[in-house]
C-alpha cells in the first residue's frame, strides 16, 4: 500500500509539472481528486484495512492527497497569473472601433453640382476655363475696353497688366464660342475673383456661368428656363424679379433677384432691408461680343447670364452671413 501511494504521487506530480492549459489542471484534479478519482479511491480503500493498519496508512493518503491539492492549486495559479498577462495583451473583438471621421462634400460643391444637374436636365454642357485669365478674355472680348468705366464694376485681382485672377465665368462664354459654330448650350461653373468682402461678399466666390445661341432664341426664353431653375431649386412659389440693369456683353442686361428667404421678404442684413437678393445678372448676347468670336449677327441669337453660387446656397439653407462657407468651421460644416 504504502508502495503503492508512493507511485500514484510520483505520477500526479509529474502529471502536474507537465499540464499546459488550465483544461489540463481540471482534468488531473478530476482524476485524482474527484468523486471517481485515484485518491478518493485510495482513502476509501484504507477504510477497508485491518484496523492495526488504518491509522498510519491513513495519515499517508492524507498528506498525499493534501500534496495533490497544493501541486494542482499552484498549477491553476500559474496559469491564472498567465492568463491576466495573456488578457491584457490580446485583442478584444467586442470592443466598439475607432469612429472614422466621414468626409463630405463642401456645402457649394454640393450645391454646384445641384445647379449643373439642373441645367444638364435641360440639356446643357458642362465646360470649364482657366482661374488665371487674360485681360482679353476677361474683359476685352467681352466688350469691356481698357478705359471703359466698367471696368470699376468689378475690382480685380491684378497679376500682371494682362493677366488677372478673372472676376466672373464670362471668359469660358468666348472661349467656348471661338472654339464651336453655334448652336452653343452650355454652363460653365467654377471660382471668381474680386477685391470683395462683407457678409455677402468674399473675395474668391463661385459662379455658374450660362450660355445658349442658336436662331431664334429670346429674352423670353432666358426667362423660362431661369424660371424652371429657381423653381427647382427652390420650391414652385419662390418668386424672382427681373431687374434693368447693364453689362457691356448683354443688350438687353437684367439683375435676377429672388425672395429673400431670411426674413421672408420683410428685410434684414443680408437683402440689405430690400427684401429681395441678387443671385445673378444676365441678358441678350451684345451683337459686339458675336463679332468678336466671328458668329453671324443677323442669323444667331444668345442669352447669357452668371449666378452666384455661395447667394443661392444662402438662400437655400438660410444661412446669413457668405464667410461662414470659407471659416472651415467643422460645426457649420458638417450640417449639410
Ligand atoms: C457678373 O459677374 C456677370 N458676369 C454676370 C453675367 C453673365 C451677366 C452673363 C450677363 C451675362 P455680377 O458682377 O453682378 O455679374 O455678379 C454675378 C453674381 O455673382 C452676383 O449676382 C452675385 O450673386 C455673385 N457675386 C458677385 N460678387 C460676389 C462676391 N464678391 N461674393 C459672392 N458672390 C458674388
Ligand atoms: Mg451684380
Amino acid at each position: 500500500m504504502k508502495q503503492e501511494l508512493e507511485k500514484i504521487e510520483k505520477e500526479a506530480l509529474e502529471a502536474i509539472r507537465a499540464v499546459s492549459d488550465p483544461t489540463g489542471v481540471r482534468t488531473l484534479n478530476a482524476r485524482y481528486l474527484g468523486r471517481k478519482g485515484i485518491v478518493t479511491g485510495l482513502l476509501r480503500k484504507v477504510s477497508g484495512l485491518p484496523p492495526e493498519e488504518r491509522p498510519e496508512t491513513g495519515k499517508l493518503a492524507n498528506k498525499l492527497k493534501k500534496r495533490i491539492e497544493k501541486a494542482l492549486e499552484k498549477a491553476v495559479q500559474v496559469f491564472e497569473a498567465g492568463r491576466d498577462k495573456a488578457a491584457e495583451d490580446a485583442l478584444d473583438v467586442t470592443l466598439p472601433g475607432r469612429p472614422l471621421a466621414g468626409g463630405r462634400m463642401h456645402p457649394i460643391t454640393q450645391m454646384t453640382q445641384a445647379i449643373c444637374n439642373v441645367f444638364q436636365r435641360l440639356g446643357f454642357e458642362i465646360v470649364e476655363g482657366p482661374d488665371v485669365e487674360s485681360d482679353y478674355y476677361n474683359f476685352e472680348a467681352l466688350n469691356i475696353p481698357r478705359d471703359h468705366p466698367a471696368r470699376d464694376m468689378q475690382d480685380t485681382f491684378y497679376i500682371s497688366e494682362n493677366i488677372v485672377l478673372r472676376t466672373h465665368t464670362s471668359p469660358i462664354q468666348v472661349r467656348v464660342m471661338e472654339s464651336q459654330p453655334p448652336p452653343v448650350r452650355i454652363i460653365a461653373p467654377g471660382k471668381a475673383y474680386r477685391v470683395d468682402s462683407d457678409i455677402s461678399h468674399t473675395p474668391m466666390f463661385h459662379q455658374v456661368e450660362g450660355l445658349m445661341v442658336q436662331e431664334n432664341v429670346s429674352f423670353g426664353d432666358l426667362k423660362g428656363i431661369l424660371t424652371t431653375f429657381v423653381q427647382q431649386i427652390f420650391d414652385e412659389e419662390t418668386s424672382l424679379r427681373f431687374r434693368p440693369s447693364f453689362f457691356p456683353f448683354t443688350e438687353p442686361s437684367a439683375e435676377v433677384d429672388i425672395r429673400c428667404v431670411i426674413c421672408r421678404g420683410a428685410g434684414c442684413r443680408v437683402c440689405s432691408h430690400t427684401g429681395w437678393l441678387e443671385v445673378l445678372g444676365a441678358g441678350m448676347v451684345h451683337p459686339a461680343v458675336f463679332e468678336m468670336v466671328g458668329y453671324d449677327t443677323e442669323r444667331y441669337s444668345g442669352f447669357a447670364f452668371g449666378m452666384g453660387i455661395e447667394r443661392i446656397a444662402m438662400l437655400k439653407y438660410g444661412i446669413e452671413d457668405i464667410r461662414k462657407f470659407y471659416e472651415n468651421d467643422l460645426r457649420f460644416l458638417e450640417q449639410f
